[in-house]
């Protein structure tokens, strides 16, 4: 392995590019790669076995084509399937799990509310962590139905989401939340309309930036980040739509570089 290997990214589509973004800001002489499996999105609705076998196509993918440590980002996928990933592999793994803790500490109304997926929010791992604040803070869930799906069908924006999203913001508003913890990495792309909903008083947080930070400490704990003083390459491939893909990247993430590249996972192959 050489140090100018790729940062690998997963998820189960394009809800990891929220990360990707903010990783790629933080360590612009990083080369990375990132795997959408949009094909199977979404992974909240399938079981934790179809889930693990879906982390292990993506994972092995990611190291065919060199990379030196994994972003697992996708909540879904670590909650139900990091212990294993680690256990396997011999390259490090960061995964995302819901910011419970840092929501937890600030709230002042002692209530908040985490909106994540069903995998997630049925996981032991989810529910361990909500326990071990319920002493303090009431945690109020709410299930995304319906979000991923529209957003890997390229609805950002319309009004068929606004109206699904909104339906779950009411669920958590009715309660005395201060915090709001965006626990799939496809919501932050909503934060616009988020933010619209429920306005100022309510804090949003995204798992972006501290993410970003532990993958940098993470590179440097094993000695290999890159350090050529070129900037970094970066090749995103999806296994579903392509020019969805490319579309959150420029029009949603505001990221347009032409050190980007774009590919079918199929036709990679
Ligand atoms: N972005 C994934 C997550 O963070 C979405 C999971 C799904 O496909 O349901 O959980």
């Amino acid at each position: 392995m050489s140090n100018s290997d790729s940062i690998g990214f997963f998820d189960s589509g394009v809800g990891g590019l929220t990360i990707w973004k903010e990783v790629v800001k933080l360590l612009p002489m990083e080369n990375t790669i990132y795997l959408a499996d949009s094909l199977n999105a979404p992974y909240g609705e399938k079981s934790p076995e179809e889930v693990l076998d879906l982390c292990f196509r993506s994972v092995d993918f990611l190291i065919s084509k060199g990379a030196k440590l994994i972003v697992v980002a996708c909540n879904t996928a670590t909650t139900q399937a990091i212990g294993k990933m680690r256990s396997t592999y011999s390259i490090p793994f960061i995964g995302i799990e819901p910011a419970v803790k840092p929501a937890a500490l600030k709230s002042k109304t002692k209530c908040i509310g985490v909106l994540a997926t069903n995998g997630t929010i049925e996981s032991d791992h989810f529910n361990r962590t909500k326990e071990h604040y319920s002493n303090d803070v009431k945690v109020v869930t709410q299930v995304g139905e319906g979000l991923v799906r529209a957003i890997e069908d390229g609805e950002i924006g319309t009004v068929q989401l606004r109206t699904i999203l909104s339906k779950h913001l009411q669920v958590l508003m009715s309660e005395p939340i201060d915090y709001i913890v965006l626990g799939c990495t496809h919501y932050p792309l909503l934060i616009p309309m988020i933010r619209d909903i429920v306005g100022d008083s309510i804090q949003l947080i995204d798992p972006g930036p501290s993410i970003a930070l532990q993958t940098q400490r993470m590179l440097n704990g094993h000695g290999i980040s890159n350090s050529n003083l070129s900037m970094g390459r970066h090749h995103l491939f999806s296994s579903g739509n392509v020019d969805v893909l490319e579309s959150i990247v420029k029009n949603t993430l505001k990221v347009k570089a032409s050190n980007i590249s774009y590919s079918s996972l199929y036709q990679s192959e």
